[in-house]
């Protein structure tokens, strides 16, 4: 496996999934990592990220000195290149030339990192590379034993090679789709250099996942909530492929699910792959509580409360017990590790059954705390999940509870899931589901007058709203055809009798949120 060292770079997460696409295990620590564990962790190989830092400044972090004597292979990028020149003996300087985006670099000599790899020849019979660059600072003088590997006319050492020790710095940024090669040069570096082997798939952490599960539940009873995400989906069957009928899931239906979500729940867990799946009618509940409350903060906290008392009603006639199941994911665990606790992570607390363990005396199990979200989609699809479930936009914890502005009614939501269900399945037939990153209808109780026919009607309002985005930080709204904009317009409002106008969400995030509410 593979250590990467954080220095800080947006891109570190990106590294990490470059090499698993790879088929390599590797995690990310901090930069300060404890030598102790560093040796403990005994890596074939480490990875040291970009950072935003200047090398030259003398509070900068550092890679631990250990790194180096550990006997095997160290790529630095970008920022790791310059600590390692730094570190090894080097000289590295503030360049007056910053360089940021595309980049042409020469390759030099024949390295065991670069060797055949090249976009372009130059006339000269050197290999040219197309990549993406990012950096103020340059490494001026190497350290010993280092040849040049590549250079531009920003950095001429762009790149350098110790290929006796399997030392390397990139410049430039090989986990970036911009960098054309980057994948061969990262592939080469973990599997050549290295000498990992590609067994990082999705059959194989399976095989891994159930064996770990084994050993560390037993025979004991494991309680999980499932709300019919990806994450907790993918636990639910992962867990029931380990552990059978050891396995309890609650499904909480709280009145605020998609269009006939809670039935599709049951019918891929329950009836189709023997999941023991208990489904809990709580609308009533949710809705009384609901009642008279406008405040959308208010609405997530009572949504959030009465999950939790109502899974622990539940949980409390399972005397049997004493592990909750948790989709936590690999994301998060870097997020809350970090000193940057991120708004994602705030985000997930709100779904997460979070106060239960304490309360309940149970112990947590959380399978998927070492996976990216698209290695937690694989292993979905390897488990034979539904590719719909596996693959749906997110869906907030509190549902249609912040869907529906302002205090929600069961008309509202009812009327609300049948407007979102005819956008959410035109988009699927006219194949642009998956082109956005997520779509939803809003509900505005606000009443709009229309004509029907010779009467008049005052009826509500229904915003769509589908965005594009990477990371759900920023998000653009979706440029969907206007024919089938108005497609889904008439639909709605000729089939839900209580909707007499339909407008489309042109807000960006920022200054905008996704939801409304
Ligand atoms: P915003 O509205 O903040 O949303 O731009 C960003 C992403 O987070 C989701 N979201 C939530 N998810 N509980 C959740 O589990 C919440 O209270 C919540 N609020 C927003 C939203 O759907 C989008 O994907």
């Amino acid at each position: 496996r593979i250590l990467i060292l954080d220095f800080g770079s947006q891109y570190t997460q990106l590294i990490a999934r470059r090499i698993r696409e790879i088929g390599v295990y590797c995690e990310i620590h901090p930069c300060d990592m404890d030598p102790e564990d560093l040796r403990v962790f005994s890596p074939m190989g480490v990875i040291l990220s970009g950072g935003p830092e200047t090398v030259t400044a003398e509070t900068s972090p550092r890679a631990p000195q250990q790194v180096f004597e550990l006997g095997v292979p160290v790529l630095g990028i970008c920022y790791g290149m310059q600590a390692m020149a730094f570190q090894m003996g080097g000289r590295v300087e503030n360049a007056e030339h910053h360089e940021y985006g595309y980049a042409q670099v020469r390759a030099h000599g024949h390295t065991r990192l670069l060797k055949d790899i090249e976009d372009h020849t130059s006339p000269e019979g050197y290999g040219l590379l197309d990549v993406w660059m990012s950096h103020g600072d340059r490494v001026i003088e190497m350290p010993p034993g280092f040849k040049l590997m590549a250079s531009t006319a920003g950095a001429p050492m762009a790149g350098m090679a110790d290929d006796e020790r399997g030392f390397y710095g990139l410049q430039f940024h090989p986990e970036v789709t911009h960098t054309r090669q980057g994948g061969r040069i990262l592939s080469r570096f973990v599997l050549d250099i290295c000498g990992c082997e590609a067994l990082w798939t999705p059959g194989n952490i399976i095989e891994d996942h159930i064996e770990t599960i084994r050993a560390q539940v037993g025979d004991d009873e494991v309680l999980l909530g499932l709300s019919g995400g990806v994450d907790s989906s993918v636990v639910a069957a992962l867990l029931h492929r380990a552990i059978g009928d050891q396995l309890t899931c609650v499904f909480v239906d709280n009145g605020l699910l998609r269009h006939h979500e809670g039935d599709q729940v049951m019918a891929t867990f329950g009836e189709h792959m023997g999941v023991r799946v208990i489904r809990v009618d709580a609308e009533d509940r949710f809705l009384k509580a609901l009642k008279g409350v406008d405040d959308p903060e208010k609405k997530r906290k009572i949504i959030g409360n009465m999950f939790i008392e109502v899974f622990d009603e539940e949980a409390g006639r399972l005397t049997n017990a004493n592990w909750l199941a948790q989709g936590t994911i690999y994301p998060d665990v870097i997020e809350s590790a970090g000193s940057k606790t991120g708004k994602a992570h705030l985000i997930k607390s709100h779904h997460n059954v979070g106060g239960l363990p304490d309360k309940m005396k149970l112990k947590l199990v959380e399978p998927l705390r070492d996976l990216f979200k698209d290695e937690v989609r694989k292993l979905g699809t390897e488990l034979g999940l539904p590719f719909d479930m596996v693959y749906r936009h997110p869906f907030p914890g509190p549902g249609l509870g912040v869907r529906i502005l302002g205090e929600v009614k069961k008309e509202y939501a009812d009327t609300l899931r049948l407007a979102d269900h005819i956008f959410i399945d035109e988009l699927r037939k006219h194949d642009l589901y998956d082109k956005v990153s997520q779509a939803f209808a809003v509900f505005l109780p606000v009443r709009s007058v229309g004509v029907t026919g010779d009467g008049r009607r005052y009826d509500y309002v229904v915003a769509l709203r589908a965005v594009e985005t990477i990371d759900f930080m920023t998000a653009r709204w979706a440029h969907l055809p206007y024919e089938f904009l108005d497609h889904v317009s008439r639909r709605i409002i000729n089939e839900i009798p209580r909707i007499s106008r339909v407008t489309y969400d042109i807000s960006g995030k920022p200054p905008a949120t996704i939801e409304w509410e």
